[in-house]
């Protein structure tokens, strides 16, 4: 039998991470972060020092590699043995991230090893194509945004709240950056599956965005 899926697609910084794991743990289902996948393979490649323009490097290397995915109180990810979880945070990951999701062949590689999140009691998915492609057929879907301004500044606030250094009209652009190349790309962009519910959360708090979520499997 297969498993029960919720999708939650959108933008960076709209809180599809947050509220994803908020009703996984509700619902007491799986979680996949499908951006934490493309963000180890932008760290993969930086490790191996491959340029962004050498396409077949980056397809082997997104080949060879092998990801873990640990749940303690955090989600802790290995990519070849070794604890990548600090790194996958940085903005610079996210960047490298959004550049090589746009390969095809990257995209088809990883493909499988996200189906493979689908168990049982269920898997609430979020990233840019899970609802669209990855996990088409799903029972529910959701894509979850704000406004670019407001996205900014969680990130910023988020950052900050890290004692790392920050500025929002930076991150506003590089935001509104790596948006515009997920929506423009040819392969699977970020787009709003035609069966989802669209929630904008900009004037929304993190409790409400879940209650209306969890509205929608109930
Ligand atoms: O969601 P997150 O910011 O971690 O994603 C990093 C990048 O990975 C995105 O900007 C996007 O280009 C890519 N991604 C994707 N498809 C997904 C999830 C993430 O292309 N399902």
């Amino acid at each position: 039998m297969l498993a029960p899926v919720l999708t939650i697609d959108g933008p960076s910084g709209a809180g599809k991470g947050t509220v994803s794991r908020l009703v996984a743990k509700k619902l007491g289902w799986h979680y996949l972060d499908s951006g934490s996948i493309y963000r180890s393979v932008a760290i993969a490649i930086q490790k191996a020092s491959i340029n962004l323009g050498d396409i077949s490097e980056i397809v082997k290397v997104t080949q060879a590699m092998v990801l873990e995915f640990e749940c303690a109180d955090a989600l802790i990810v290995k990519l070849n043995g070794i604890n990548i979880t600090d790194q996958l945070g940085l903005e610079s990951t996210g960047n490298i991230a959004s550049q090589v999701a746009a390969i095809p062949e990257v995209r088809a590689i990883l493909l499988q090893k996200q189906k493979d999140f689908r168990q049982l009691p269920g898997l609430v998915a979020d990233g840019r194509d899970m609802g669209t492609v990855v996990f088409s057929d799903a029972e529910n879907k959701v894509f979850l945004t704000a406004s670019a301004e407001k996205r900014a500044e969680r990130r910023y606030k988020q950052l900050i709240e890290k004692e790392i250094d920050a500025n929002l009209a930076t991150i506003k652009s590089e935001i509104e950056a790596r948006d515009c190349r997920d929506m423009e790309r040819e392969n699977a962009p970020l787009a709003m599956a035609s069966d989802a519910l669209y929630i904008d959360s900009s004037d929304m708090t993190i409790n409400s965005v879940v209650e209306e979520v969890l509205n929608l499997i109930r």
